[in-house]
């Protein structure tokens, strides 16, 4: 491609250092698409004959389809997917494949192509985080009226609908899928006819490009549009959040499936056992997925890290962000749609769950508030039921064991009904405040999202 200067052959040992080929392939239906509307561009401004335009637009989709079926050669000496499509289109039309790459470079040529390439994995993404919310709320549904202990420090807290443990996750995925579409916008520009730092002494009109190309907006500025990956670390960003979200679930539907929770079972499409073990089935799926956050943390670390140095504009270093891209996007994509159909097969143990939420305990905070409903302040209510647990560990009993003598003896405002607060169904209605987990609550939300998600 740039014979012109040199004299030597580039040394075997470089090409292979230099190419990029081997994984920026993945790239060819953009790198194709983005060169059939500059060609429209080529037309328009009489630099290509409409027969010209359409030997390249013919030979392209020649190209794409030879691709696709895995027969097209790639040729590591062309070092990357815009080398190899054009010198290919080159030897087989002649004279007009040579002119495509005018007023163009590699550099506003990768730029649009990575911008296409991350503006159809948006799409892709959102589609998967929805099909993951709608088997959380799946799950929840066929299971509405299961009640765990939610926790805190991993110490049982209060009691919370299962249902309501899992729409919390169909909030985190949705606040994903927000940042992914606000991402999106900043992606959908056209950075084409930027050249290689400062435009092209042709002019094209760059609007017809963005058009074909459904771009609403064309970058302002070339020397931006050539050295920016801003949004490509947005969506690694938000990708990192994705994964910390899985990485959570992960952990909880892990301890779920352990033989001290057992809230749930597993199907056994959707686990692995033990080459030793004969008893073993293990929530493997859950367990990549945690450990697969590391390396999408790590591109993101990666991509921030490789751009903090670079002088403007375009420098070759950028070649380098392909890789994180791309494995965050598949990691995170592979991740999404292995967890749905897992989530949708899981079993509820409905007895496990109820037995965990039998622990009187989780209800203390019931019993201050019945005390602050009595005129207590509640810091004075918080040490009455902090003795009364502290008695019932002397005596090795459950709250709801604690003679009504004993509370009186703490308090004189209890009554002897006082037991009747220790009922988990009367605890879970009386929590109606907006985003509390009563039951009229969590089949609101659960209604809500399944309509939302339709
Ligand atoms: N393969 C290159 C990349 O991914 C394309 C741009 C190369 N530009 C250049 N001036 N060498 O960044």
């Amino acid at each position: 491609m740039w014979k012109g200067r040199f004299q030597q052959q580039t040394a075997a040992l470089l090409q292979t250092y230099s190419e990029s080929i081997s994984y920026d392939w993945r790239l060819w239906p953009h790198d194709i698409e983005g060169s059939i509307a500059h060609s429209a561009a080529l037309e328009k401004a009489g630099l290509l004959t409409p027969a010209e335009r359409q030997s390249i637009v013919d030979g392209l989709l020649a190209i794409g389809g030879e691709i696709e079926k895995g027969t097209f050669v790639f040729r590591t000496e062309l070092e990357d997917i815009h080398m190899n499509i054009e010198a290919e289109l080159t030897r087989r039309i002649g004279d007009a494949g040579a002119k495509l790459h005018t007023a163009r470079s590699r550099n506003d040529q990768v730029a649009l192509d990575i911008r296409l390439y991350l503006r159809s994995e948006c799409d892709a993404l959102d589609g998967l985080l929805k099909a993951l919310q709608s088997a959380l709320v799946t799950l929840g549904s066929q299971n509405s009226d299961v009640v765990i202990p939610g926790y805190t420090h991993l110490q049982r807290a209060q009691p919370v609908y299962f249902a309501h443990h899992l729409l919390a996750y169909v909030e985190m995925l949705q606040r994903d899928r927000d940042r992914i579409a606000d991402c999106r916008k900043r992606i959908n520009v056209m950075p084409l006819g930027s050249g290689a730092i400062a435009g092209s002494t042709i002019l094209l009109d760059r609007q017809l490009v963005a058009d074909l190309l459904g771009f609403p907006a064309l970058t302002r500025n070339s020397m931006d549009a050539v050295s920016d990956r801003d949004f490509a670390v947005e969506l690694l960003s938000a990708l990192a959040l994705v994964a910390m979200h899985l990485s959570r679930l992960s952990e909880d539907v892990i301890l779920w499936a352990s033989s001290e929770f057992h809230f749930i079972t597993l199907s056994d499409a959707f686990t692995t056992g033990s080459s030793l073990m004969p008893q073993k089935k293990n929530p493997d799926v859950a367990e990549l997925t945690r450990g697969k956050t590391g390396r999408v943390y790590g591109n993101l670390m990666s991509l921030l890290t490789l751009m903090k140095g670079l002088p403007m504009t375009y420098n070759r270093d950028m070649q380098e962000d392909k890789e994180a891209i791309f494995d965050s996007v598949d990691t995170v994509k592979a991740a999404l749609a292995v967890f749905a159909p897992m989530l949708v097969e899981a079993m509820v143990d409905a007895g496990s769950c109820a037995a965990a939420v039998s622990d009187p305990n989780l209800l203390a905070t019931d019993l201050a508030d019945y005390l602050v409903n009595r005129g207590l302040p509640f810091r004075k209510a918080h040490e009455v039921i902090g003795r009364a647990v502290a008695r019932c560990a002397e005596l090795g009993c459950g709250l709801d064991r604690l003679a009504v003598s004993e509370y009186q003896a703490l308090s004189a405002l209890f009554e002897d009904n006082v037991h009747s607060i220790l009922e988990v169904q009367r605890s879970m209605q009386a929590r109606r405040a907006v985003g509390a987990p009563s039951p009229g609550n969590v089949l609101g939300e659960l209604e809500r999202w399944t309509a939302l998600l339709d």
